[in-house]
């Protein structure tokens, strides 16, 4: 399975604060914003991660991610010169996909919660059709909404609807099978001009191929589109981090406990850091394992 984060919006929502930088690499209180989407990737067991950017921000992606072997991983970059639509990522893609299967994360969404880890790794494994991610949300019309029968199966889903058929958004975090270039090919642009990631979900629902699992009541999946839920989520990491002593998407953390690195790698990450809380946690990680 290979991994795609999609991070090339213009980010114009959190102006001035994302002029200077990409909206993905600032900070969520103590690491940036990309590290959380690269943990989910980590988590399915992905390794091979292909992010796209916009032209103005490669080169500060790289300098904060290189070419991943620091953990295990392999990093590639690849370019969206203007924000197209979320499915415009399969085409971009296509090269780096090549026969395989191909989980895509927007760069902006920030998930956490108890057994997310086992569903990612059950959800990494399949090779057949698609796989998306159902939460329910208070105001449903800014989302991929996903209506289900009595028998909880999914049998519509609308992008951004005024009067939306149920309460669960679909989030940014998909799986698919190899069939997903093919069909991304076959889009048509939306009336605002994108080749919408809701399209591609659609025809995966009329092949009878779309598993939606559900996000439960104890999960967090964090928004970071404007000033007040960007500082919520830092304020929530901040909380969930100094109540239990262990860090929300530390890739360093994530690869080691993943076996992709070793114990004296990740004591060699740490001293990076040692003069802060991070780097001291991870030499924490290495003394109790
Ligand atoms: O977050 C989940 C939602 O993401 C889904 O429920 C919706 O179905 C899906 O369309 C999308 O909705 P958004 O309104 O959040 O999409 P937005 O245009 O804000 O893009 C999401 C992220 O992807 C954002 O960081 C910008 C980036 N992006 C977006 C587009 C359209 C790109 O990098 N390139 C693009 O072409």
């Amino acid at each position: 399975m290979k991994g795609i984060i999609l991070a090339a919006g213009a980010g114009s929502r959190l102006y001035p604060a994302s002029i200077p930088i990409s909206k993905i690499l600032l900070p969520v209180y103590d690491k940036p914003m990309i590290y959380y989407p690269i943990t989910t990737l980590l988590l399915a067991g992905i390794k091979d991660i292909l992010i796209i950017t916009s032209p103005y921000d490669v080169d500060n992606f790289k300098k904060v991610l290189k070419d991943g072997s620091d953990i295990g991983v392999k990093f590639s970059y690849a370019i969206q010169e203007i924000p197209k639509g979320i499915a415009e990522s399969f085409i971009i893609a296509q090269d780096f996909i090549g026969n395989s299967p191909v989980a895509l994360v927007l760069g902006d969404n920030i998930f956490h919660g108890f057994g997310f880890s086992s569903m990612l790794k059950e959800v990494g494994k399949r090779t057949k059709g698609a796989t998306v991610f159902g939460y329910q949300v208070q105001d449903p019309e800014r989302f991929g909404v996903v209506e289900f029968d009595k028998n909880n199966r999914a049998i519509s889903i609308e992008e951004k609807p005024k009067n939306p058929k149920s309460n669960y958004a679909l989030t940014g975090l998909y799986f698919y099978d190899n069939n997903v270039v093919e069909y991304a090919k076959s889009l048509k642009p939306s009336d605002r001009g994108e080749l919408e990631i809701t399209d591609l979900n659609k025809i995966y629902l009329k092949n009878n191929a779309l598993t939606v699992e559900i996000l439960g009541r104890g999960f967090a999946w964090l928004d970071t589109g404007t000033f007040e839920s960007l500082l919520q989520a830092a304020n929530f990491v901040q909380s969930m981090e100094i109540n239990t002593g262990m860090k929300i998407a530390s890739i360093e953390e994530v690869a080691f406990r993943m076996g992709f690195i070793s114990k004296e790698r990740l004591y060699s990450l740490s001293q990076k850091y040692k003069q802060n809380g991070y780097g001291k946690y991870l030499e924490k990680i290495c003394a109790q394992n």
